[in-house]
C-alpha cells in the first residue's frame, strides 16, 4: 500500500506511522496506540478512571455547583465548548480557546502555550483553582462537603486504599489523580483515517481526501512537519518515549506568541479554531496558511480544488 502512494514525504510519514511498535496496546480496536506514560504515584486501575469520570463531570467540583470539567470539555462536542473562548463557572472570560482533551495522555505539554505544565495531573489544578479567570472555583469548603458525601467516601477508600481515614484520602491531591487517570483514557473516535491506514480500508477515503492527504503530506505545504505522529500534533510522548514540547508562532491574528502544534484528530468538530478561536473555520484556517509568513511556514497558494481537497483529508482525521 505504502508503495503506490504518490511522494517520498509521504511515504515516509506513513512509514512512521505504520512502524509504531504494536506493544502496550488499550485496546484490540487501537493496536497502534503506545501506552501513555503515567506518574509512578498514580497507577491507573478500571475503579480509579470510573471514580475519576464522575469527578469530572460533577458539578459539586465548582464554586456555584452548576459547572464542572465537561461545561468546557463537553463530552458531546468532543470534549470542546465550540466558544471562541471559554467562559468560567462565575462568567469569567478566558483568554484561550478550551482544546479537545483526545489524546491529551500523550501531549509532551498541556495547553496551548508554554505554561510549564508537563502532567496532566499538574494541569488540573488550574481549572480547579484558578482565580483569574475563575474556571471551577474550587475551594476547602467545596472539598468538605465532598468529603461528607458517603459515596464518594466508599469510592475514595476504594480506589486510593494504602491510605487510613476517609478524610485522609478524599483529598484534592486525590481528586486530581482519579480525575487524571481518566483524562489519560480520553481517545477519539475511531476515524475514516484510522481505516485507513491501520485497517488498510482504502475505499474509505475518496479520491478528493487521498489528494488532500498528499498536500498534507507534503513539503510544499508542510502541515505535517508539525502536525505529526498518529496525533497530528506537535511533540508526543509515551511509555516508549520521552520529549521535549516545541513551540511555534504561525502568526494567527499578528500574534507574536508561540503555540503548541495542536491535534487535528477529529478536527471537523472543533471550530472555532487556534488560540483564541480566532479562525470560524477549515477554510479561514487555510487562508491562513496561504498568507502566512511565519517562520517553518511555506509560503504556498493552493487551487480552489486543492483547498477542498486538503478539507477533504482533514475532515478523515
Ligand atoms: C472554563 C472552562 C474550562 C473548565 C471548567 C475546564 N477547562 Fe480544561 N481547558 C480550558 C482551556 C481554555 C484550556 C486551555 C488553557 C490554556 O492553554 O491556557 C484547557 C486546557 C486543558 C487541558 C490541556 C489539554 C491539552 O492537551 O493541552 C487539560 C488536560 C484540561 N484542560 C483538563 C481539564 C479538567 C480535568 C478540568 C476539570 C478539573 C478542566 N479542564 C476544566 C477550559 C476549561
Ligand atoms: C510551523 C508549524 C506549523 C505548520 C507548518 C502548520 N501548523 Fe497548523 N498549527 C500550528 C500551531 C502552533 C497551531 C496553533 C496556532 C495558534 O493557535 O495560534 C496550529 C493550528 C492549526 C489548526 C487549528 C487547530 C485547533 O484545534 O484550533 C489547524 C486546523 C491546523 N493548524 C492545520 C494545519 C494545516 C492544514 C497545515 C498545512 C497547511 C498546518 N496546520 C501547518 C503549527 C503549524
Amino acid at each position: 500500500m505504502v508503495t503506490s502512494l504518490p511522494s517520498v514525504a509521504l511515504c515516509a510519514a506513513l512509514c512512521f506511522l505504520l512502524t509504531t511498535p504494536f506493544a502496550h496496546s488499550q485496546s484490540p480496536e487501537r493496536a497502534w496506540l503506545p501506552k501513555p506514560l503515567e506518574p509512578k504515584n498514580n497507577p491507573s486501575s478500571a475503579e480509579k478512571v470510573a471514580l475519576g469520570a464522575r469527578l469530572f463531570s460533577d458539578p459539586a467540583l465548582s464554586q456555584t455547583g452548576t459547572y464542572s470539567c465537561a461545561s468546557c470539555h463537553q463530552p458531546d462536542k468532543h470534549f470542546t465548548d465550540g466558544r471562541k473562548v471559554a467562559i468560567g463557572a462565575t462568567g469569567d472570560s478566558h483568554t484561550r480557546n478550551t482544546p479537545t482533551l483526545y489524546n491529551s495522555a500523550y501531549n509532551a505539554s498541556l495547553g496551548w502555550e508554554d505554561l510549564g505544565l508537563y502532567s496532566l495531573e499538574t494541569q488540573h489544578l488550574i481549572p480547579l483553582l484558578n482565580q483569574d479567570p475563575v474556571e471551577m472555583g474550587f475551594s476547602t469548603e467545596l472539598l468538605a462537603k465532598l468529603q461528607a458525601v458517603p459515596s464518594y467516601q466508599t469510592d475514595f477508600a476504594r480506589v486510593f486504599s494504602d491510605e487510613t481515614t476517609s478524610a485522609g484520602v478524599l483529598t484534592l491531591n486525590n481528586i486530581v489523580m482519579a480525575i487524571a487517570s481518566y483524562v489519560r483514557t480520553i481517545r477519539p473516535p475511531l476515524s475514516a483515517w484510522d481505516k485507513y491506514l491501520y485497517y488498510d480500508k482504502q475505499s474509505v477515503l475518496s479520491d478528493e481526501s487521498k489528494a488532500g492527504m498528499s498536500l498534507f503530506f507534503s513539503d510544499r505545504l508542510a502541515c505535517s512537519h508539525c502536525h505529526g505522529s498518529f496525533n497530528f500534533s506537535g511533540p508526543i510522548q509515551h511509555a516508549r518515549e520521552e520529549t521535549t514540547p516545541v513551540f511555534h508562532n504561525t502568526e494567527v491574528d499578528g500574534s507574536s506568541l508561540s503555540f503548541r502544534a495542536p491535534t487535528l484528530r477529529a478536527i471537523r468538530h472543533t471550530a472555532p479554531y487556534m488560540h483564541a478561536g480566532q479562525l470560524p473555520t477549515l477554510q479561514a484556517v487555510i487562508h491562513h496558511y496561504e498568507s502566512s509568513s511565519a517562520e517553518r511556514v511555506p509560503e504556498f497558494q493552493l487551487t480552489e480544488s486543492e483547498r477542498a481537497e486538503l478539507i477533504a483529508f482533514l475532515e478523515t482525521l
